[in-house]
């Protein structure tokens, strides 16, 4: 009998025939991994996870009792118990490397379409309101030569400092728990506390993983800090913003806008306050999500699963101490 493994989310499904030679591959999709019977039950048999988004908590561990692997298709994986894992000598993984250039290339376009107004002028348009020549009503504010303020200086944090310094000669500020002397030296990005980059800033792009120290790590006070021409950037994940706190910087003109790839709950419901607001740009959760780039994603994916199955150690192993 081949040995189990469950799909879940996983959208390039053509990239996972190197598994079905070999596995028995149950696909599943838009399900509730908490009810739904099908999934609870391949869970007893599932030696491999692969997929994207997948609550993997204690409840879901205890019901998976042949689990080795779960290959993450996303490069951040705070949906995953890593330490309930690694307790149980379950491997996690996920695709690093191949999608920093094409999240930043999206973070920058919602970064460029809240400060130029394009989905708003995109629609003023559309709408057959362009009667006259333009008026202080349909002004925008520039990007170039602005002060780019990031809050996370990883790999995607560091290609969008690129594109600030290099593209459009913006003066980069940068918080990090750690100092990224290469982003110093290549993008002339300066080292500071969180609070100075808040209050530093035009644009404050937030690209944190999400960990429990930054599960809301900007709240009423950071958004009372920025300047009130700042535009606040999410790319990281929606648990690190306290909405309520962003609606209600919006409603009182604590700050310019906001451009939102990411949301507390995904998919976001369409009565959701932020959406109300013209001067909000929102993706869903677009960063990776090109044909080239899923496909590198998906194809890692595999290969990190298949290391995992036949005792290779997976390249992108996130804990390695189950090994030991
Ligand atoms: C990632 O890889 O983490 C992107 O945000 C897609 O989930």
């Amino acid at each position: 009998m081949k040995r189990k493994i469950i799909a879940y989310n996983f959208e390039l499904t053509n990239t996972l025939e190197k598994l079905e030679r070999d596995f028995d591959v149950e696909m599943f999709d838009s399900i509730n991994p908490k009810t739904d019977s099908a999934f609870l039950q391949a869970l007893k048999e599932a030696e491999g996870i692969i997929g994207l988004a997948l609550p993997v908590d204690k409840a879901l561990l205890d019901r998976a009792p042949k689990l080795k692997i779960v290959s993450n298709n996303s490069t951040g994986y705070n949906n995953l118990s890593i330490e309930e894992m690694t307790k149980r000598g379950i491997m996690g993984t996920n695709t690093p490397g191949v999608l920093e250039d094409t999240t930043a290339d999206a973070i920058f376009g919602i970064l460029l379409a809240a400060a130029r107004r394009i989905p708003e002028l995109d629609r003023f348009v559309k709408l057959g309101k362009w009667q006259k020549h333009l008026t202080t009503e349909q002004y925008a504010i520039d990007v170039h030569h602005k002060t780019l303020g990031i809050i996370g200086m990883g790999k995607i944090g560091s290609a969008i400092a690129k594109r600030g310094y290099f593209g459009f000669d913006m003066n980069i500020l940068y918080h990090n728990r750690t100092r990224n002397m290469e982003a110093e030296e290549t993008y002339n990005a300066t080292y500071c506390d969180l609070d100075t980059v808040l209050k530093e800033s035009d644009f404050v792009c937030l690209m944190t993983p999400l960990t429990p120290e930054t599960e809301n790590l900007i709240g009423e006070r950071e958004f009372n800090i920025m300047k009130k021409t700042c535009i606040f950037v999410n790319g990281s994940r929606g648990k690190t913003v306290d909405e309520t706190a962003l609606i209600n910087a919006l409603t009182n003109k604590e700050i310019h806008g906001a451009a939102l790839d990411v949301f507390r709950t995904e998919p976001v419901k369409q009565d959701h306050p932020l959406l109300q607001f013209p001067n909000v740009v929102t993706t869903p959760h677009i960063g990776s999500s090109t044909f080239e780039t899923e496909l590198k994603m998906a194809k890692l994916a595999v290969e990190n699963l298949l290391e995992g199955l036949s005792g290779e150690r997976p390249k992108n192993l996130i804990n390695p101490e189950v090994l030991n």
